[in-house]
C-alpha cells in the first residue's frame, strides 16, 4: 500500500500561507479557503481565489416518458419513491428538477403529450411533469426547476422538421408552458434549454430570451444548446448571444470541457449524464462524474437522466435511473446506489458555494481518485468529497472511459487558517462491493478528529467519503415495500376513475398521445395527435400511432379493445397486436402479430410488423356498424386468432418470431380514436 500524504489547508480570511514544503512528503498539495479577493493566491483558470460557484445536482424527468409508471403506484410507496428522491436530508435529495416540455413525439421510452397539440390549443392538465414539479417543490421549495423540448408538435414546423422555421411562433410555445407553469401552479422556471440534442438556432435563442423577458421571466435562465460544447465558438463571437446564455449545457461530456467553452466563461453543465444501469457500476460512474466533471471539466452542474426509472422492462435504457420503480401493480420499488451517490455531495453543499481552487482543494489524488472541497463564504462551512471509483468499476454508458488504476492510499489533511479551529468532520462513507459482500451504502462513521489541524484518512478502491461541518446528513429510510410480483394476468380499465386529461395507467405510448376525455358524457382515452410531430428520434416515420402495454416475457396472450372512431379527424384504420418486440425510438420496425382493421371500408390485414411490410392474411370484416367496436386477438398454442365485433376474423399459424412482447393498440394514421375499455389477459387466463 503506497502511503502519500495529502495536505490540505484552509486559509483564514486575511491570511494566506501557501505551498508548505513539507519535509518528507512523497507528494502534496494543497487545499485553500479563500472567501474573497485582494490576496495572493494560488489560481486556476479565470477565477482568482475560488474556484467556480456550485450550480447544483439534478436529474430528469422525461425525455421521455421515464416517469410512466410511478404516476400509476399507490400513493404511499409513490410518495416514499418521491422522498428518496426530493425531500432535503433523507436521500438524493436533489438540488434540480429537469422535465421534458412534452412535445407529441417518441423521446425515447415513449411520449409525452404537448400543452398545445394543436395551434390554439392551450391544456396545462396533460401528463405528469405538473404533478411532478409539485410534489418535488413541496418537499424542496428551494429545488430549482429546468424545462427542454425533446420534440414539438408538428404545427410549430409549418410543414417542415424545423421547430426553428418560426423562431417566434416556437419561442411563444415554449414560453406559454414557462407562462402556464406559473399561472396554474405557481412553479417558477428557472432555467429553459433549446432543443434536446439536436442543432440549435441562434435567432432562436435570442427570440426566447427577448420572448421571456417581455413576459417577465428575466430571471429564467437559458441553458444551451443541450448537446455538445460547439455553441461555443458563436458565443464568443456574438455578444448578443453571450448576454443571453446562462450556461452551456453539454451532455455527456466525459468529464471534460473544452478550451474554448472555458473562454466563454459561461457556467459549464452536465445537463444530460449518466444514463448508465443502476447497479454498483452505475452508482461508481456517479460518484465518479459528479466529483470529476468539475475536477477536469468545470461543470458547476450534473444532471442524470433519468430521474426513476419508471417504464416497462424491454423499453430502451432500462433501469437507468437513480432508482427503479417499475411495479406500480404490486408497490415494489428500489432504491439504487445512485441515490446514495447523490447524498454525498448534496446533502453537504447547497447551491451558491464555491469549489475551492485547483491544486488547492480539488484535484486527482496520486494512486487513482479525485477530491473536490467547496464551502459556504457566507458560513465558512467546509465540505470535501473524494472518490476513488476504479476503472472497471465506474464505466458509464458513454462516452468510453480511458484506463487508469486505483489503489489504496492514505490522505493526511491538514486544515488551516480559518478552518484550524475545525477540531471534528462528519464522515459519510459508502463501498460499492463487487465481491459478492453488502455494498456499504451512505453509512455515518466516527466523526474525524483533527489534531492540530489535522487528520489521517485511509482510502480503499471503489468508496466514496464526504467530511463536512455540516451536520444534518442523514440516510432516511421507509419500511420496506411490498414484495415485487410479476404484471397482473388481467388487467382491464373503461377509463372513468381518472381527472380529465391525465393519460391512462398502464398503457404506453410510443407513438401519439392519449388522453382521457369525456365525450357525450362518456369518458374515453383519445388519441390525440393529428399530424406528425416535429420528431426528436424516427419513431414517427410509420405514420401510426402505437400504445404499449403489459408484461414483455409473455409467449401467450389475449386483447380486447371497445373502441370508436370520432367523426371529425377520426382514423381509418385501428390496430391491436400481441408479441410487439419494441418500443422507443425503433417502435417504427416493430415485430410482432399485428390486426388492423379499416371499419369504413369493412377490410382487415394482418401483419407480422407495424410497418405493415409482411403481411400475413387479409380480408372483409362481416360487421358494417358505426359506433362502438370490440376488436380482439389472442396469441395461444401456436394460432393466433382475432375476431371483429365478435365474429371472426381469422385464424392463422403463430410466426415463429418474435417468441414474446407486448400487447399493442393503435392507429393505422394520425387521427383520433376513442378507446372506451380494454382487458388484457396474459398466458396463465388462456
Ligand atoms: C407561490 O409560490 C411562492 C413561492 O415560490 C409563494 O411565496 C407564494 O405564496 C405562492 N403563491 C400562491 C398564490 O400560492
Ligand atoms: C430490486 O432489488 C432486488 C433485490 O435487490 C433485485 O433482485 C431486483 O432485480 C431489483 N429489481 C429492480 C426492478 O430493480
Ligand atoms: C367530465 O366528466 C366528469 C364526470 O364524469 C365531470 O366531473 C367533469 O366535470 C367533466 N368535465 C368536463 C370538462 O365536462
Ligand atoms: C382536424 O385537424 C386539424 C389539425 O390537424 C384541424 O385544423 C381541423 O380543425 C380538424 N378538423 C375537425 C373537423 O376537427
Ligand atoms: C383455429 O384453427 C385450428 C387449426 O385449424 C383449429 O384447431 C382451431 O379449432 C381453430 N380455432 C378456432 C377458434 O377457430
Amino acid at each position: 500500500m503506497a502511503l502519500f500524504h495529502t495536505l490540505v489547508t484552509a486559509l483564514c480570511i486575511n491570511c494566506c500561507i501557501f505551498a508548505h514544503a513539507l519535509p518528507s512528503e512523497k507528494f502534496s498539495f494543497l487545499i485553500d479557503s479563500v472567501p474573497d479577493d485582494d490576496e495572493n493566491y494560488i489560481v486556476f483558470d479565470d477565477t482568482p481565489g475560488l474556484g467556480r460557484q456550485f450550480e447544483g445536482i439534478g436529474a430528469i424527468s422525461g425525455g421521455g416518458a421515464t416517469s410512466k409508471l410511478l404516476v400509476n403506484y399507490p400513493k404511499k410507496q409513490r410518495d416514499e419513491i418521491l422522498d428518496y428522491l426530493f425531500k432535503p436530508n433523507f436521500g438524493a435529495s436533489l438540488q434540480i428538477f429537469k422535465v421534458e416540455i412534452g412535445g407529441d413525439a417518441q423521446s425515447t421510452d415513449g411520449t409525452e403529450a404537448s400543452h398545445m397539440h394543436e395551434k390554439g390549443d392551450e391544456n396545462y392538465q396533460r401528463g405528469y411533469e405538473w404533478w411532478l414539479m409539485r410534489e418535488a417543490k413541496k418537499r424542496n421549495p428551494n429545488i430549482k426547476l429546468y424545462c427542454l423540448p425533446w420534440g414539438f408538435p408538428g404545427w410549430l414546423g409549418q410543414g417542415t422538421h424545423n421547430p426553428y422555421v418560426n423562431p417566434q411562433l416556437t419561442a411563444d410555445y415554449v414560453v406559454s408552458w414557462i407562462l402556464g407553469a406559473k399561472k396554474v401552479y405557481n412553479l417558477t422556471i428557472d432555467y429553459v434549454g433549446i432543443w434536446n440534442e439536436k442543432p440549435y438556432d441562434v435567432t432562436y435563442i435570442k427570440t426566447l430570451r427577448k420572448t421571456l423577458d417581455r413576459q417577465g421571466f428575466t430571471k429564467t435562465l437559458i441553458i444551451a444548446p443541450d448537446g455538445s460544447w460547439d455553441i461555443s465558438a458563436d458565443i464568443l463571437k456574438d455578444q448578443e448571444l453571450a448576454s443571453g446564455i446562462h450556461a452551456i449545457g453539454c451532455h455527456y461530456p466525459g468529464t471534460f470541457s473544452t478550451t474554448e467553452a472555458r473562454m466563454t466563461e459561461k457556467s459549464l453543465w452536465a445537463s444530460e449524464d449518466y444514463s448508465t444501469y443502476n447497479d454498483e457500476v452505475g452508482g461508481g460512474c456517479w460518484a465518479r462524474i459528479l466529483n470529476q466533471n468539475y475536477v477536469n471539466g468545470l461543470m458547476t452542474s450534473t444532471i442524470s437522466w433519468n430521474l426513476v426509472a419508471s417504464y416497462y422492462n424491454y423499453l430502451p435504457f432500462y433501469r437507468d435511473g437513480l432508482m427503479t420503480a417499475v411495479e406500480p401493480w404490486s408497490g415494489n420499488y428500489n432504491v439504487s446506489t445512485p441515490i446514495w451517490m447523490t447524498a454525498h455531495t448534496t446533502q453537504f453543499v447547497d447551491i451558491g458555494w464555491r469549489y475551492l481552487s485547483h491544486d488547492t482543494g480539488v484535484g486527482k489524488l496520486p494512486d487513482g481518485g479525485s477530491y473536490v472541497s467547496l464551502t459556504d463564504a457566507a458560513s465558512g462551512e467546509l465540505t470535501i468529497i473524494i472518490e476513488t471509483m476504479s476503472h472497471d468499476h465506474s464505466k458509464c454508458i458513454r462516452p468510453s472511459l480511458p484506463p487508469y488504476k486505483v489503489s489504496p492510499q492514505t490522505m493526511t489533511i491538514f486544515l488551516e487558517g480559518s478552518f484550524a479551529a475545525v477540531e471534528t468532520m462528519d464522515v459519510w462513507y459508502s463501498k460499492l462491493a463487487f465481491d459478492g459482500t453488502e455494498n456499504i451504502m451512505f453509512q455515518k462513521k466516527q466523526p474525524l478528529t483533527f489534531t492540530d489541524g489535522k487528520a489521517q484518512l485511509s482510502l480503499g478502491v471503489d468508496e466514496i467519503y464526504t467530511l463536512s461541518t455540516i451536520k444534518t446528513g442523514n440516510k432516511g429510510a421507509h419500511p420496506n415495500p411490498p414484495q415485487s410480483s410479476p404484471f397482473p394476468q388481467v388487467v382491464a380499465d373503461m377509463f372513468d376513475e381518472y381527472p380529465e386529461y391525465v393519460e391512462p395507467n398502464y398503457l404506453a405510448p410510443q407513438v401519439g398521445s392519449l388522453e382521457v376525455r369525456n365525450v357525450s358524457g362518456k369518458r374515453v382515452a383519445r388519441q390525440t395527435v393529428l399530424q406528425r410531430p416535429v420528431y426528436w428520434c424516427n419513431a414517427e416515420t410509420a405514420d401510426k400511432t402505437i400504445s404499449v402495454i403489459g408484461d414483455f416475457d409473455w409467449p401467450e396472450m389475449r386483447f380486447t379493445v371497445k373502441f370508436s372512431i370520432p367523426a371529425n379527424n377520426g382514423t381509418f384504420g385501428v390496430f391491436v397486436a400481441v408479441r410487439v418486440d419494441r418500443g422507443g425510438c425503433q417502435v417504427q420496425n416493430a415485430q410482432g402479430i399485428f390486426f388492423f382493421v379499416f371499419p369504413t371500408t369493412r377490410k382487415f390485414i394482418v401483419s407480422s410488423d407495424f410497418a405493415r411490410k409482411n403481411v400475413l392474411k387479409e380480408g372483409w370484416l362481416s360487421s358494417s356498424t358505426t359506433g362502438e367496436h370490440v376488436i380482439f386477438l389472442q396469441v395461444h398454442k401456436g394460432v393466433a386468432i382475432g375476431k371483429f365485433d365478435s365474429r371472426q376474423a381469422f385464424n392463422i399459424s403463430a410466426p415463429e418470431t418474435p417468441k414474446t412482447g407486448f400487447a399493442a393498440v393503435g392507429t393505422d394514421n394520425y387521427g383520433y380514436i376513442d378507446l372506451h375499455q380494454y382487458l388484457l389477459q396474459g398466458p396463465q387466463t388462456l
